[in-house]
């Protein structure tokens, strides 16, 4: 099968047989948006279309795309797996590769957490955390934040702080507590009972890009100690780089019990995940002979995405990842920070490293405040679609909402960005938001667009 020639031959079709067969929902929202572009290519942090012409990816595929994408180091990896003929997944037997990359994790990772459990994805990760704090404490609850996002499957749907995503899917997990981020005096009314097995958290919110103040973590870690609960660290959409440091953790010195990774890890390629984890943890989870194979995941140790985890790792220190995350995302978030005084409608921007956020909302004067009405009044957060349909339009920038609700647009580029690239951000947002204020331009014309289509479709749904 010659993969290129099957999707080249295809290519036309992708759109009908997603409707057809897949989420046609999606198909809806990519031609309302006009993000139905034909990428065919991509390469570090760039797609390009059936025209050769340059996307630059802040999206990164949610976030996997750290190394930007075909990284030639993890390819060189996957296809020496390929032509090595190793005896994969007998799994009555121990895979060399998971041991190399457990080592290699465990020498990242805070003292004492030199367990890993690998699995296939970031929810995987979570529903591991999840069982290994109810196993080792022998309690049930557990705290987790607003807002926060851990995956969705059911039980990582029941520490996910977003009615938009629990709504409709029935009882979830009994026992979890929804505490808000950033709030020390709720996190410590909720512990108070000492029966608590775990606090989970993001470092960094991902779906708003909401920043803890400092004493937040360190604090909140406190506390779980002296209560006898479990501190797990979601570092799914954080870890590998992503806000200057290896951990987003390390940012404020905190050392959880349980650290979750996924996305980035296998460099983009394979599904991938692992919990690193304290020993005690672990052994009380495996705990004698016959619970050995208590916990698993078929596919979690396998050859290629502990090559490509092997690989990731290589390629983050070899191309000084983390402090390129660390200087872009400073450099980029002075820039826009120098916008928030021009523009009424950028209220604040904020982030660590290369996850950063702009966040908008009403403005002052009069005329931008009828504009900014018409677009809340369809669809709350719609106003960010004048950022990232220009953004993608004109400036060929992928950009996304940072949540459901949420006038955020949120940035996710690949740590491997240049400057000319920081660049190109830098004048392509400034210019989208400048034409954001000009009521009655185009932009405002593609404004009352989306207003129309948003208020069809809810008297669709409603009808
Ligand atoms: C912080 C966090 N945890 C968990 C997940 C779930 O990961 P996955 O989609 O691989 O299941 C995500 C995905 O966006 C995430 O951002």
């Amino acid at each position: 099968m010659d993969v290129a020639s099957l999707v080249a031959s295809h290519g036309d079709d992708r759109f009908t047989l997603h409707e057809r067969h897949l989420n046609h929902q999606m198909v809806r929202v990519l031609r309302t948006i006009g993000f139905d572009i034909d990428y065919v290519r991509a390469e570090g942090p760039y797609l390009f279309d059936r025209d050769n012409n340059r996307y630059l990816d802040l999206l990164s595929g949610w976030g996997v795309f750290a190394l930007g994408r075909n990284h030639p180091t993890v390819i060189a990896a996957l296809e020496s797996v390929l032509r090595a003929n190793l005896a994969h997944l007998v799994q009555m037997d121990l895979s060399t590769l998971a041991g190399i990359l457990a080592e290699r994790l465990a020498a990242r990772m805070p003292p004492g957490l030199d367990k890993a459990f690998f699995c296939s994805s970031g929810t995987e990760a979570v529903e591991t955390a999840l069982k290994i704090a109810r196993r080792s404490t022998g309690r049930s609850k557990v705290i987790y934040c607003e807002r926060g996002f851990h995956g969705l499957t059911l039980g990582s749907l029941s520490v996910n702080g977003d009615e938009y995503f629990r709504d409709g899917f029935g009882e979830l997990l009994p026992g979890m507590i929804r505490v808000p981020f950033n709030d020390l005096p709720a996190l410590e009314r909720a512990l108070a009972g000492n029966d608590v097995a775990a606090f989970i958290f993001e470092p960094i919110i991902g779906h708003g890009v909401f920043v803890p103040d400092d004493d937040y973590l360190p604090e909140a870690a406190r506390l779980c100690r002296r209560h006898g609960t479990l501190v797990i660290a979601d570092e799914v959409q954080t870890g590998l780089g992503r806000t200057g440091r290896f951990l987003a953790v390390e940012h404020w010195g905190v050392e959880p019990d349980i650290v979750c990774l996924a996305k980035a890890l296998s460099g983009g390629f394979i599904p991938s995940g692992a919990v690193m984890m304290r020993r005690k943890l672990f052994d009380a989870l495996f705990d004698r002979m016959e619970r050995a194979a208590v916990h698993g995941s078929t596919f979690s140790k396998n050859d290629l995405a502990m090559a490509a985890g092997i690989a990731t790792l290589d390629v983050i220190d070899n191309e000084h990842l983390v402090e390129n995350a660390e200087r872009m995302g400073a450099d980029l978030l002075s820039e826009f920070a120098a916008l928030v005084d021009r523009f009424e409608f950028l209220h604040a921007v904020r982030g660590k490293g290369l996850m950063l956020a702009l966040e908008f909302g009403r403005p002052q004067s009069l005329k931008l405040r009828t504009a900014w009405k018409l677009l809340e009044t369809a669809n709350e957060g719609l106003f960010c679609q004048l950022i990232t349909i220009p953004l993608l339009k004109k400036h060929r920038i992928l950009t996304q909402v940072a949540g459901s609700g949420l006038n955020v647009v949120k940035l996710l580029p690949p740590l491997v960005i240049s400057d000319a690239d920081r660049q190109w951000i830098a004048d392509g947002v400034t210019d989208v938001i400048a034409q954001s204020h000009q009521v009655g331009g185009a932009v405002w014309d593609l404004g009352k667009t989306l207003a129309g289509s948003a208020l069809k479709s809810r008297r669709t749904a409603s009808a």
